[in-house]
């Protein structure tokens, strides 16, 4: 490296924080890697990457060794649910309505993740599960805001507006304006859906030596879900949502393709509950389930992820049989703007980095570029549900997760759940029950209709075209799927529906009701 006096100083910094290996291909570098290289490094603030790794590692190494100990479940007086208490659910969906007709109401869509385990190499919002429609989650939680809008218009006669605040990452960010400027925004307004980028850190090894993943440049990944506090203070978006007047706020993750975006229930629910901050849940039914669980710890409300808890706590069960740590966090959070303003400005530095060790490709001093096939190394992540200990009035709501939660964390082509398949599955089922609660029928090839419950059948039968197997009564979903700016959640069906007869495949959008195969498409 040349000896101009930013040089030196960078050299310098290098040096006194242990990190001068970060230069050791310098020689070989192009000009221009030369000044990207040095450009990403003078970003970086080494002395906090280094409290942060040394205070990761303590952190991570006393949740080892006490966290089971230590929890305890959600008690009932703060939980709510859509099945136990029924009768107050329209009472909270009319609360949350009139909040959002007094555009008090934001949502904020946590979409920085780098979707490592699906595989896609653009943003994951932008997957297309496969439905008739093909649409995307973005454009799917883009439409069902556009309809709740006019929702909370049509119940208070006044105009309201819902601002969507998606939080992206340096990786995510370009393609995903971008996206959204070529699809006209999905008929929101531009200046209503609002981008902000979260930061990134550095890859480590075990001794805190930043990773090269080439040989000028460092591994950098997205700083965690709860990297949301950091970015909002410094990129102005609690101001804007002061401007704006916004009072609660809905946080949710991008690739639950079931997503209530902005529920007026559980904003209802939070709200008339005098909550600063709340969680949705779904029960865990399955110990082994790789979903985090709404709990308390040493008092404070917590989730614990499933990596952090051993088998023989996740197994616990309650005398009633189900499982003790059984409120399984589906990433929907209720803030309320003064308790995430105070987050932002006071308790984020408080919030400790967890730590996840991962197989990280590097460059050896060879200058060879090694594939690992055991960790080596580190990614250090904040999360967002770890502001739950800071709640003065914290709540939990109970939603059925069927109706709710379908994750799309994982390709098809690998085994298991969570897939698009699934998702799509998840989907097209709500959907059918939707048109069977408004009194509509579907009936098969031969013009008889088709039970309501199905009959189950073989297992294997399954295929991936995502439809219901008429012949065998396999339990595969019919094909039918009704647009969000027609229904957010099921109502104003009937009208369409009620006491008529379907082919599936059924899709219902603003232009009306289409039998595909009916017409032969
Ligand atoms: C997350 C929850 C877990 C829950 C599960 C349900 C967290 C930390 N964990 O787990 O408790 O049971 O969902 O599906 O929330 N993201 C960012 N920036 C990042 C990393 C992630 O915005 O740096 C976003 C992703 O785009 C995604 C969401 O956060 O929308 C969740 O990330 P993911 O890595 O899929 O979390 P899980 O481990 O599945």
């Amino acid at each position: 490296m040349d000896t101009n006096s930013s040089s030196s100083i960078l050299v310098q910094k290098l040096s006194e924080a242990g990190q001068s290996h970060l230069l050791h291909f310098w020689d070989k570098l192009s000009p221009d890697d030369q000044i990207s290289l040095t450009r990403s490094l003078e970003l970086m603030d080494f002395g906090e990457i280094n409290t942060f790794f040394k205070k990761a590692m303590e952190t991570s190494a006393s949740i080892k060794e006490k966290m089971d100990t230590r929890m305890e479940a959600v008690p009932r007086d703060v939980l709510g649910s859509v099945t136990r208490d029924r009768d107050s659910v329209k009472d909270w969906e009319l609360e949350g309505l009139s909040c959002i007709s007094q555009s008090k109401v934001a949502v904020l869509l946590l979409a920085g993740g780098q979707g490592t385990r699906l595989g896609s190499s653009y943003p994951k919002g932008m997957y297309d599960v496969g439905l008739p429609s093909h649409k995307t989650l973005f454009q799917i939680q883009a439409e069902r805001i556009v309809r709740l809008q006019q929702l909370a218009e049509q119940k208070h006669n006044v105009k309201c507006c819902i601002p969507w605040y998606i939080m992206t990452s340096s990786r995510t960010m370009s393609s995903t304006k971008e996206y959204f400027a070529q699809n006209k925004y999905f008929g929101l307004e531009k200046k209503n859906v609002i981008f902000f980028q979260q930061g990134m850190l550095p890859a480590l090894d075990y001794q805190g030596k930043i990773i090269l993943e080439s040989k000028g440049k460092p591994s950098m990944a997205p700083d965690g879900n709860g990297g949301l506090y950091r970015a909002l203070g410094n990129q102005g978006i609690t101001d804007d949502m002061e401007q704006r007047e916004i009072q609660f706020i809905h946080v949710y993750c991008v690739d639950n393709i079931l997503v209530k975006v902005a529920d007026p229930g559980f904003i209802g629910f939070c709200v008339k509950k005098g909550a600063d901050c709340g969680a949705k849940v779904v029960e865990k039914t399955n110990p082994t389930e790789a979903v985090g669980v709404v709990c308390k710890v040493d008092g404070d409300y917590q989730v614990v992820e499933y990596s952090e808890i051993t088998l023989a706590t996740a197994e616990m069960r309650s005398a009633d049989g189900r499982l003790m740590f059984n409120a399984a966090n589906v990433a929907n959070h209720f803030f309320s703007f003064a308790f995430l303003k105070d987050i932002v400005q006071k308790h984020e530095p408080r919030l400790q980095h967890h730590v996840a060790q991962k197989k990280i490709p590097y460059m050896n001093t060879e200058g060879e570029l090694i594939k690992p096939d055991k960790p080596n190394g580190i990614k250090m992540e904040k999360f967002v549900f770890d502001i739950f200990q800071f709640a003065k009035n914290f709540v939990v709501y109970e939603v059925l997760r069927e109706d709710e939660f379908s994750p799309l964390k994982n390709a098809d082509s690998q085994d298991g759940k969570d897939t698009p398949t699934m998702a799509r599955h998840a989907l097209m089922s709500l959907h059918h029950r939707w048109v069977l609660n408004a009194g509509g029928h579907f009936i098969d090839e031969n013009g008889t209709r088709v039970p309501a419950i199905p009959r189950g059948g073989a297992a294997g039968s399954v295929t991936a075209d995502g439809n219901r197997n008429l012949k065998d009564g396999t339990d595969l979903p019919i094909k039918c799927e009704i647009s969000p700016l027609v229904s957010y959640g099921g109502e104003g069906l009937e009208e369409l529906v009620k006491g008529k007869e379907f082919h599936p495949t059924l899709t219902i959008d603003q232009d009306g009701i289409h039998e595909l195969v009916k017409n032969g498409v």
